[in-house]
């Protein structure tokens, strides 16, 4: 007798009764198809069919476009036993194909909201393609602009971080994972601590105490895992002897455990595979054990589950228990998508929905606020009556590099350039003379002459300088961090024409991580950081430097005059030797020991003035929340935005304590004249660190409080004292609602 319709496939039924009633009818060779995931182009499906019709694949990555998604899907759903529809996946990083700014020029914003919006735009465009799953957000912290991916991430500081985390999977996935057809899955990657690479070199060995670990890299992933993201990637990195994708510590223990992780893991691209590289593993089906068994679910293309995973269940050496506990999280997460339901893509959707005028729009709003203003010596901003203005660089008029690394299927045809920006804004009353001056890494100056003239024939000088898009993202660390080729000669030669006629000069600086411009800013007298800014990034550039939009982004990342002072971060202990005039201190003996420009900073077209620090009460005990408030006033003659920060200290610890944590933020907007209270409540769980025995604690103490511009320019002090101590079990609950952060 033939069931009339399977329980799982009753919508009404609750997701797990379905999952389990769905998972007793699956063989053990389909279960292991859950398990797998390739990548697939749409000329290659053909090769999949076989394995799609005995329903073996769980998931493919990289194929795109409704209607390809749409036919392999069918075979899945129509032609599969279970018919089990497949899970489509892409890295959907900063835009699908509205092509937003890199997630560290998102960090610049220092505003939740725009990542939030940002990711919500990305999802709606790559769910109605038929991608119901995103490879980010990437929280890897990074305090090594060497390496590459310090692109892909929100910055160097856990706290800011933590704060994107949430926003970015609240804008990819809605309030909960749901079959909304605008959401789709996000997965918190790379898990863990791969921004700890050793030189900063792209898949390096990683090696750091549990309590950097937990206190820093971790942090964000622990507060996407608060936020309900549906799946977290494993890491290539080796982490202290295991490698992040044969390791229990991490993944079973921590995330699955203390933090009750219900997603599932997916592996990074073959990275099971690659623990034979690391030497953990001797052969393909060690791998597969160790993947496993350590709680990676998914195989991301490696196929070492496919051609290993049975046999080791059979031969009893992985409990099938394992499996099942595998599968059933990601047929929840399918089942939550709504996938049973609606496996397909709607063509017509996506041609209405991608590139629409909204996102387009909502790409420049963004855009707009991640520029950070690094240095305005009463230069900027430019006046739209200028008559002649030259813009000058290999970057000025390249649209490829607009988009940044991990494009997602952007087309750089769509991109506007800051001299297109600035054609456009100045329309045809003025002249906008171009000339490139260089190639972006060459070390060709036959083009410095032209850009000379062209600089000494204008009223002012918009000069774009940077990186590549290729030149960051994954597998692009660099051993240097100055401008490429011979950018900086360019910037000189044109500034020393353009200073000679007093005509002003202001550089902006594109990349995908902190460029060492010492020289250069030395003399520039304004200096915009515009990373990759996406498909509105000359419109942005236009609107800050002509004055209709006043940039109030922040560093996210400390910005180093020199790559030998990195690893480089605000959050670093005090040594027992600060760095000082004296000479046996923690310091260099031929540079320097501070950053270019501190993390936090940026500047404004406006001036604030911070006055009125009330810390409330002075004496708290743990478990409550202190009150810090201010009066922050526009003082300037112009509307701005301005990001306040604080800062706190514990001043004396178990266990030495960095020498401030940002622990709060917020991005106001202040008309002229304007004077608002600023309000910070800080749960005192927010303080809790680690301490000797490893047990997480808010330590009774004094603790100094330090609001300000940046987390070098400190406006204001205060203190508070927390009576006693007491052991944190859950920081989920207060770290996002009562802050009044986000
Ligand atoms: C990267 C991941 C990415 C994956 C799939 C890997 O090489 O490390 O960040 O999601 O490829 O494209």
């Amino acid at each position: 007798m033939t069931e009339a319709r399977p329980l799982y496939k009753d919508l009404i039924k609750p997701v797990e009764e379905r999952v389990e009633d769905l998972l007793k009818r699956m063989t053990l060779e389909e279960k292991v198809g859950q398990m797998c995931q390739y990548s697939v182009h749409p000329g290659a499906v053909k090769e999949f069919t076989h394995l799609l019709e005995k329903g073996l694949v769980g998931s493919f990555l990289n194929l795109l476009g409704a209607e390809n998604v749409n036919e392999v899907q069918r075979i899945a759903v129509e032609k599969s036993r279970l018919g089990i529809p497949l899970l489509m996946g892409f890295d959907v990083i900063h835009g699908y194909k509205t092509i937003f700014p890199i997630p560290l020029a998102m960090a610049s914003s220092w505003d939740p909201e725009v990542v939030k919006k940002a990711c919500e735009v990305a999802a709606r465009e790559a769910s109605a393609d038929g991608v119901k799953w995103t490879f980010a957000p990437m929280l890897d912290i990074a305090r090594d602009p060497r390496w590459g991916r310090i692109a892909e991430g929100f910055g160097e500081d856990p706290y800011l971080a933590s704060v994107m985390a949430w926003a970015a999977v609240k804008g990819f996935q809605g309030e909960e994972l749901s079959p909304n057809p605008d959401k789709i899955a996000a997965c918190a990657k790379h898990y863990v601590a791969y921004g700890g690479a050793e030189g900063g070199r792209d898949y390096n060995t990683v090696d750091i105490s549990e309590r950097t670990l937990r206190e820093i890299y971790m942090q964000p992933f622990k507060s996407a895992v608060a936020a309900g993201v549906a799946t977290v990637m494993s890491a290539f990195n080796d982490l202290c002897g295991i490698p992040a994708s044969a390791n229990e510590f991490t993944i079973r223990k921590v995330l699955k455990g203390e933090w009750g992780f219900q997603g599932f893991v997916v592996s990074d691209w073959n990275s099971v595979g690659e623990l034979i590289v690391h030497g953990i593993a001797r052969d393909g089906a060690e791998a597969a054990r160790l993947g496993v068994t350590s709680g990676v679910d998914m195989d991301m293309v490696g196929d070492v589950y496919r051609r290993y995973l049975v046999e080791l269940v059979r031969k009893g050496v992985v409990p099938e228990k394992l499996v099942d506990d595998a599968v059933r999280r990601i047929l929840t997460v399918k089942f939550k998508l709504g996938l049973f339901e609606n496996p397909y893509a709607d063509p017509e959707k996506a041609k209405k929905v991608i590139k629409c005028r909204e996102h387009l729009d909502a790409a420049l709003e963004v855009a707009r606020k991640c520029i950070v203003l690094v240095k305005n010596e009463g230069v900027l901003p430019f006046k739209k009556s200028l008559k002649r203005v030259a813009v000058i660089g290999p970057l000025a008029d390249d649209k490829e590099s607009m988009l940044g690394c991990w494009r997602g299927f952007g087309d750089p045809a769509d991109s506007v350039t800051v001299l297109e920006g600035v054609r456009k804004k100045l329309g045809s009353e003025a002249k906008v003379l171009y000339a490139k001056g260089c190639d972006v890494k060459s070390q060709d100056r036959s083009g410095f002459e032209e850009a000379v003239r062209v600089a000494a024939d204008a009223d002012a000088v918009i000069l774009v300088v940077g990186e590549s898009w290729d030149m960051s993202g994954e597998a692009a660390s660099r051993a240097y961090l100055d401008l490429p080729g011979v950018q900086e000669e360019l910037v000189k030669t044109v500034y020393e024409a353009a200073a000679g006629r007093k005509i002003p000069v202001v550089m902006v600086v594109m990349s995908g991580r902190p460029l060492t411009i010492k020289r250069p800013a030395e003399y520039v007298p304004a200096i915009l950081v515009a990373w990759h800014l996406g498909v509105r990034a000359g419109d942005a550039v236009a609107d800050v430097v002509f004055g209709d939009f006043n940039p109030g982004g922040k560093l996210p990342v400390t910005w180093p005059k020199t790559v030998g002072q990195v690893p480089i971060y605000y959050n670093h202990k005090m040594t027992g030797r600060p760095p000082s005039s004296e000479r046996f201190t923690s310091k260099y003996i031929d540079e320097d020991w501070r950053p270019l420009f501190p993390f936090g900073h940026g500047l404004s077209y406006t001036s604030f003035e911070y006055s009125d620090l009330n810390v409330k009460p002075e004496v708290v005990e743990p478990g409550s929340v202190v009150q810090i408030s201010f009066t922050l006033t526009n003082t300037g003659g112009v509307e701005g935005d301005e990001v306040a920060q604080l800062y706190v200290r514990d001043v004396s610890a178990s266990v030495t304590r960095p020498v401030k944590e940002l622990k709060g933020f917020k991005r106001v907007t202040l008309k002229p004249g304007e004077k608002k209270r600023i309000v910070f409540n800080l749960p005192t769980e927010l303080l809790a660190f680690y301490d000797r025995e490893m047990n997480y604690f808010v330590e009774a103490g004094d603790y100094e409080v330090m609001i300000g511009s940046s987390s070098e320019d400190i406006r204001l002090k205060g203190r508070f004292t927390i009576t006693r101590s007491e052991k944190v079990t859950d920081l989920r609950k207060v770290w996002f609602t009562e802050t009044q952060v986000y």
